[in-house]
């Protein structure tokens, strides 16, 4: 396991007036669907369009199987991780979004299983993934339930990359009525793997970023973690 450097609650949602593309929209009053679909809608791409610098990082060199990505946005990481030869299922509140990344995605030539729908509240998913990836997703923290549908989501053998900011400013975000503390991080996650998952990844790193409304963000905490193949 590599040197811990989580800082506790990352600081992923500040930065921005209202009004601002910027994180994610993260600073909106609200973080329904709607909310996320008008940010959406403010540009014709938010993101970057390219896959994040730790997907590539840690997913190369694992046997590609399949794949879910939470919070999948404009589809940049599902498009790259189908390229590589996974079977991805996407998800995202955001039909805005959705609409966006079906069609990055049949203009790269690939297959993603792309819904509509929100990863919180579901009880327990049918089907479990080989890997498991949630970038700057913005899990609301429900006592638990969303972390452990997270963690169950990951088939046994299996990998969970979960990745947040580290260089957001708390402060500002609480001026800006956002409080990252109701919202899941790589701390309360990182904690509630148990003897049955082993962390490969836990540290702070710089990202790689070229353009996209987060660009101002050069850090990340990044988690990285193997499931029991035994449960
Ligand atoms: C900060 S963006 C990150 C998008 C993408 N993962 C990326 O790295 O570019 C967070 C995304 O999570 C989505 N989202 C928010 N709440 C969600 C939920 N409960 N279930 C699924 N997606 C959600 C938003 O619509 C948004 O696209």
């Amino acid at each position: 396991m590599n040197e811990h450097h989580e800082r506790g609650h990352g600081d992923h949602y500040g930065h921005l007036n209202h009004g601002d593309v910027g994180d994610a929209g993260h600073c909106r009053a609200g973080h329904a669907p709607a909310d996320w679909d008008a940010l959406y809608a403010e540009s014709d791409r938010i993101w970057s369009g390219n896959p994040n610098g730790a997907l590539v990082s840690e997913a190369t060199g694992l046997t590609p199987g399949t794949a879910l990505d939470v919070g999948c946005g404009e589809g940049a990481d599902a498009i790259w991780l189908a390229q590589q030869g996974w079977q991805v299922t996407a998800i995202d509140v955001s039909s805005v979004a959705l609409d966006r990344a079906r069609a990055h995605g049949e203009g790269a030539g690939v297959a993603v299983d792309w819904q509509v729908t929100s990863f919180m509240g579901m009880p327990s998913r049918d089907s479990r993934f080989d890997l498991v990836i949630a970038f700057y997703a913005a899990l609301v923290k429900d006592g638990g339930a969303t972390l452990s549908t997270l963690l169950d989501a990951v088939a046994p053998g299996g990998t969970l990359l979960f990745v947040h900011h580290a260089d957001v400013d708390r402060e500002q975000a609480l001026e800006h009525g956002f409080n990252p503390d109701h919202f899941l991080d790589v701390a309360e996650v990182a904690s509630a793997l148990d003897r049955g998952w082993t962390i490969d990844v836990h540290e702070i790193r710089d990202r790689d970023i070229d353009g996209g409304a987060g660009q101002h963000h050069t850090r990340d905490v990044v988690l990285r973690a193997l499931r029991s193949p035994v449960l």
